[in-house]
């Protein structure tokens, strides 16, 4: 059967089976948040892109979102049944072709160009997630690395190289825990074929003072905006902590969390480049790190924006309030929000459906492995468009004697321009329904 061709920023993709970018998420491709002046996207790209300066660092901000399978996964080492893969995660063109779902996917391309020590990307980004106030398909990370290269330094001596690039960092007062060490031989191994000890904890000290530099100045300008709002403001000191992590394409790894509001909050990941990446690009002399950052969380706390669906509004209550910032960060202030719009919730329970196996009988009990909880998420948002706030598992439970799963959602319906009617609510949540029985095959309860 054919398929139609899709357009996404003015090219043309063919697509196949594997196509299941909905409408809602197609259209995202050409907002570009970040490189829209005023916006708090664009102003927290402004702010990091201050810690990374150019020229040492190269900015690249214009990146399509449409890459290549290889470019995502394959080559930062993903292993080939790593879930991240999954149609039920990542949004595909085709069955080679998908909308990346972080920056790395653009490493690869970077390191064989080799045209600056670092680099710093920007861009938009798309996984297939759960409804909720910190969650939407899309959203904004960026990406930044740090080379050196063997054949370059004085005396082939990149450790000496390394340190006095980090004696040329400023230095700050922030407390710092970090009780990892530097690797470890099972958690975080240092990649002992290609660097020495002394060259990854080299690299490493480079890594974090960099990161700890970019987090103060955020925090530092989160701070100076709630006091110019608000007089009585109590400055609490900011807490940073190093945590050991995993990604196919570094070793060793690190998260770094942040204190906030009485929880650690994880930021960024982290960690030395695999050499992999960098001889498959075709620079082996080179040795660096590499990091990836979500911009709307780090917006969220900057600015106190309480939804994420609020980044997408182009309502002037939400617009307005950033005008002026991007030319002078100083002017920079806390979200004020406008009034909540009160909830209806849903409910939404269902009987998935049984699999060919068992309607053909032979005693096969019916089984449910081919549902994921995103098809639900994403059927709701394309049908309700930002008009829900969540989306909870209430219930489940699988019948004794069928051996048929049934799965109960709570829907909560607030939308951020205005007060739903209850009419208005039931008419969306009959759509939702309807396109959960004739796209997920459910029977409703
Ligand atoms: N790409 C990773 C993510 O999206 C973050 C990361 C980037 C980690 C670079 C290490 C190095 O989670």
């Amino acid at each position: 059967k054919a398929r139609a061709n899709i357009e996404v920023n003015g090219k043309t993709y063919a697509t196949d089976l594997m196509y299941n970018v909905p409408p809602n998420v197609l259209a995202s491709t050409s907002r570009k948040l970040h490189l829209q002046k005023d916006h708090p996207v664009y102003i927290t790209r402004q702010i990091i892109e201050s810690k990374f300066p150019a020229p040492t660092y190269k900015y690249h901000n214009t990146f399509d979102p449409v890459v290549s399978v290889h470019e995502n996964f394959d080559s930062l080492g993903f292993p080939p049944d790593h879930p991240g893969r999954s149609r039920s995660d990542t949004y595909y063109i085709n069955k080679d072709t998908l909308l990346r779902t972080h920056t790395s996917a653009h490493q690869a391309q970077l390191f064989r160009a080799s045209e600056s020590d670092g680099f710093l990307i920007s861009a938009d980004v798309y996984r297939r997630d759960e409804v909720d106030r910190s969650h939407y398909p899309v959203f904004h990370q960026m990406e930044g690395a740090r080379v050196w290269d063997r054949e370059k330094v004085p005396n082939g001596d990149i450790v000496a190289a390394i340190y006095e690039d980090l004696a040329r960092l400023p230095t700050h007062d922030v407390k710092v825990e970090d009780d990892s060490p530097a690797f470890d031989a099972e958690r975080n191994p240092l990649q002992d074929g290609h660097h020495s000890a002394a060259e990854a904890e080299a690299v490493a000290k480079h890594l974090k003072r960099s990161l700890e530099l970019m987090v103060v100045e955020i925090f530092t300008r989160a701070k100076a905006a709630a006091a110019r709002q608000d007089p009585d403001f109590v400055d609490e000191p900011l807490r940073v902590r190093w945590v050991e992590a995993y990604f196919p394409f570094t070793s060793p790894s690190w998260e770094m969390e942040v204190y906030y509001q009485g929880d650690w909050l994880e930021v960024l990941g982290s960690g030395v480049v695999k050499q992999e990446l960098l001889i498959n690009a075709g620079v082996p002399s080179q040795v660096g790190w590499a990091f990836g950052i979500g911009l709307e969380r780090i917006a969220m706390l900057l600015f106190q924006i309480p939804d994420i669906r609020l980044f997408w509004s182009q309502d002037k209550r939400f617009i307005s309030q950033f005008v002026g910032v991007s030319d002078d960060l100083d002017q920079m202030k806390r979200f004020v929000p406008f009034s909540k719009y009160p909830a209806c919730c849903r409910d939404v329970a269902f009987w998935l459906p049984s699999t060919s196996s068992s309607a053909a009988g032979g005693g096969t009990k019916a089984s449910s492995h081919d549902f994921h909880e995103n098809d639900v998420m994403e059927v709701i948002r394309e049908i309700t468009g930002d008009t829900v706030e969540d989306v909870k598992l209430v219930d489940s439970f699988t019948h004794p004697g069928t051996g048929r799963k049934s799965m109960c959602y709570r829907i909560n319906y607030r939308s951020l321009v205005k007060t739903l009617t209850n009419r208005e609510t039931n008419k969306l949540h009959a759509e939702v329904l309807q396109a959960m029985v004739e796209r997920l095959g459910v029977e409703i309860r």
